[in-house]
């Protein structure tokens, strides 16, 4: 396995945000209503780590370091992971598990059917992450591999749902995802490279 200590170390980095949030409520540091400040930062966390992976590819184009590849599918699981720690923070902070007031829920909060296609499409990516269903799949892996395109967006229009006014944190992600969606493109991506080139030339004159 290669880069161990570098995967090591993004492992306890990302691990230990949610054991911090957990403790800061057990002690009494997040305020009156701890429980939808542990929903909020989850969400956020969840939405960071999907831009986070999603700039991997393009930091190893940028840098030629493979370090970033070691770690993409880490941070990808990683995403998935505080996506479902957010849901169930959801459930017995916000519904108090009481399955009864869903459909209220729903009705009030539509921007939770949001949040939930991406949760499934996030789902499906985790499961099919491993070498087994990469060689199953064939071509379909990198078809399927592409629903983070539509997860991206699909977590973006949550958190406006939920933002609105508050527009400026939500365009700093929304700008970030585009750029990086941007990037996805062929052509551009083949540019970076050159980019990267460009810059060294003008350095060496
Ligand atoms: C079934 C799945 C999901 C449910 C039930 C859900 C529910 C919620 C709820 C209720 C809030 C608002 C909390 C409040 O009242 O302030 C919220 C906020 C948020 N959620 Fe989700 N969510 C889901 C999936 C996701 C996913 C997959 C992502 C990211 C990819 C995400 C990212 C966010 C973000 C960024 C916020 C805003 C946090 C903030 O205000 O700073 N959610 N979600």
């Amino acid at each position: 396995m290669r880069h161990p200590f570098w995967r090591l170390f993004v492992f306890l980095l990302v691990a230990v945000w949610p054991l911090y949030w957990l403790y800061q409520a057990w002690s009494f540091a997040l305020g009156p209503d701890p429980g939808k400040v542990l929903v909020e930062r989850l969400g956020l966390g969840a939405l960071i780590l999907l831009l986070i992976t999603l700039s991997m590819t393009p930091l190893q184009k940028l840098s030629g370091w493979s370090g970033w590849m070691a770690v993409r599918r880490q941070l990808g699981l990683w995403c998935f992971a505080y996506g479902v720690l957010h849901l169930a923070a959801y459930a017995v902070f916000i519904l108090g598990l009481d399955w009864s007031q869903l459909a209220v829920e729903l009705r009030k909060r539509p921007y939770i059917i949001v949040g939930a296609i991406a949760l499934f499409g996030l789902l499906l990516l985790a499961l099919t992450s491993n070498r087994y269903s990469q060689r199953r799949l064939g071509k379909a892996w990198k078809k399927l591999h592409r629903l983070i395109y539509l997860i991206l967006p699909l977590g973006l229009l949550h958190m406006l749902w939920i933002v609105r006014a508050d527009l400026e944190e939500w365009a700093i992600y929304a700008v970030v995802g585009g750029v990086l969606l941007l990037l996805r493109i062929p052509a551009l991506m083949r540019r970076i490279p050159r980019i990267v080139g460009a810059g060294q030339k003008v350095q060496q004159k």
